[in-house]
């Protein structure tokens, strides 16, 4: 049981269970979405979730906190930080992009 996980800008899928975080989808597929601080607090790894939200989890608080405060101006309802969301469900397809 997994979900798939498409990163657009890199033409990369990769299977992932849930509990996943996509820092691990990330690193191990080999795409070049960047990241900084990993915990939430910087603002580099913002990207918006074009489908699948529903399988993600929820906004942590520190990512309420960065996307109201760094990303003010470029974030929508649809952007998430991909150093603090995991996937959550399985049997979807989250398709990211950066
Ligand atoms: S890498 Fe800094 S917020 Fe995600």
């Amino acid at each position: 049981m997994t979900t798939r996980v498409e990163i657009i800008n890199d033409f990369l899928a990769i299977n992932v269970k849930p509990g996943a975080t996509i820092q691990d989808v990330v690193e191990a597929s080999g795409s070049a979405l960047p990241f900084g601080c990993r915990d939430g607090m910087c603002g580099t790894c913002a990207v918006d979730i074009v489908q699948g939200m529903e399988f993600l989890s929820g906004k942590t608080n520190k990512e309420l906190v960065v996307l109201k405060e760094i990303c003010f101006g470029t974030a929508t309802p649809n952007t998430r930080l991909s150093c603090q969301m995991k996937i959550e469900k399985p049997n979807g397809v989250v398709r990211i992009k950066y």
